[in-house]
């Protein structure tokens, strides 16, 4: 199993940009031309080209206007950085969330047979909802769900979700996080807009922080013996040197229910260094490719700030983890 999860890659950002010459400028790793970003958000593979977006500040370098940045790549290695996607609006910032291939227009939104839509959380001081938002043109713009918030538990901690097609039952799957409660909640939609709540995993393994970015998915065991869920938890602070950091759960998922293989006592973590956060993976990569790719933000909140001040272009980069084959 473990082969399966963890091997680093980076990605190099091989950009004409007078930015990306600068002395300081990462080349391995992806960074946005300017200000500041952390959380990937959105990943997914559609028509040829994988899609980054993140958490973006498109005014400043510090974090605030919380708003999704967009790059695509053909290959994870060459980025053609893209306009704004999901800026906030009416004082509701966009937080993190991702984004899937509607492949039958299960929603509605789709003026062709598919389209992408992006599941976000609204973000406002005193509430979080979530949210979705639709593209016909291969990303390149996005319109606001009219009916949004598709899920509102007025709640003020509620927040991240990752959003999949589970084909035995047919439905989208949502796993959302409830960040002071240490709980995620799976939800199941057959049109991306009416949820129902299906079920609750938590507190378990580390608990000493939100939970945060949640992810969900299977990977083969070793030897052609079947598989496992992996349930992945960004957990902030609480990672081994106290800061931010990745746990994940291994077991199995029924369309509506994960059930740990461990006891509720072990705790593993995904990356034993202290960067990487907020660490998601791609949807709709084929099943040929055979790979699942994971994302994560190349920082951890012990220093980001700090750091960021100084080394601006170093606080603001991301990591990438393959969960690759043999
Ligand atoms: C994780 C996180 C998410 C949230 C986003 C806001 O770093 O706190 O839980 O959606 O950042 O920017």
């Amino acid at each position: 199993m473990r082969k399966h999860v963890l091997i680093s890659i980076g990605l190099l950002a091989l950009c004409a940009a007078a930015e990306y010459t600068e002395p300081f400028r990462p080349q391995f790793h992806f960074s946005p031309a300017k200000h500041w970003t952390y959380d990937p958000n959105g990943l997914v593979f559609y028509k040829g080209e994988y899609h980054l977006f993140y958490q973006y500040n498109p005014f400043g370098n510090q974090w605030g206007h919380m708003s999704w940045g967009h790059a695509v790549s053909p290959d994870m290695v060459h980025w053609e950085h893209l306009p704004v996607a999901l800026a906030e609006e009416n004082s509701v910032m966009i937080f993190s969330g991702s984004a899937v291939v509607d492949r039958h227009n299960s929603s509605g939104l789709c003026q062709s047979s598919d389209c992408l839509v992006a599941i976000y959380t609204g973000h406002t001081p005193t509430r979080q909802t979530q949210n979705i938002a639709f593209s016909n043109d291969r990303g390149r713009t996005w319109t606001k769900f009219k009916n949004n918030p598709v899920i509102d538990l007025g709640m003020r901690d509620f927040r991240d979700p990752k959003v999949f097609w589970y084909e035995p039952t047919h439905r989208w799957i949502m796993v959302v996080a409830l960040p002071k409660e240490q709980k995620v909640r799976f939800f199941g939609s057959t049109d991306l807009k009416r949820w129902n709540a299906l079920s609750d995993f938590g507190p378990a393994g580390a608990t000493h922080g939100d939970w945060e970015c949640p992810d969900l998915f299977p990977l083969p065991l070793d030897g052609g013996r079947g598989s496992r869920w992996m349930l992945s938890i960004n957990i902030n602070p609480g990672a081994l040197q106290g800061g931010s950091g990745n746990q994940y759960f291994i077991g199995q998922f029924d369309g509506t229910r994960f059930t740990n293989d461990n006891p509720p006592s072990q705790t593993l973590w995904a990356d034993y260094g202290k960067d990487f956060y907020a660490s998601t993976s791609f949807n709709n990569i084929p099943a040929s490719d055979g790979r699942r790719v994971w994302m994560g933000w190349l920082s951890n909140w012990l220093y980001a700030r700090g750091a960021h001040q100084s080394m601006a272009v170093h606080a603001v980069d991301s990591a990438c983890v393959e969960a690759g084959h043999d």
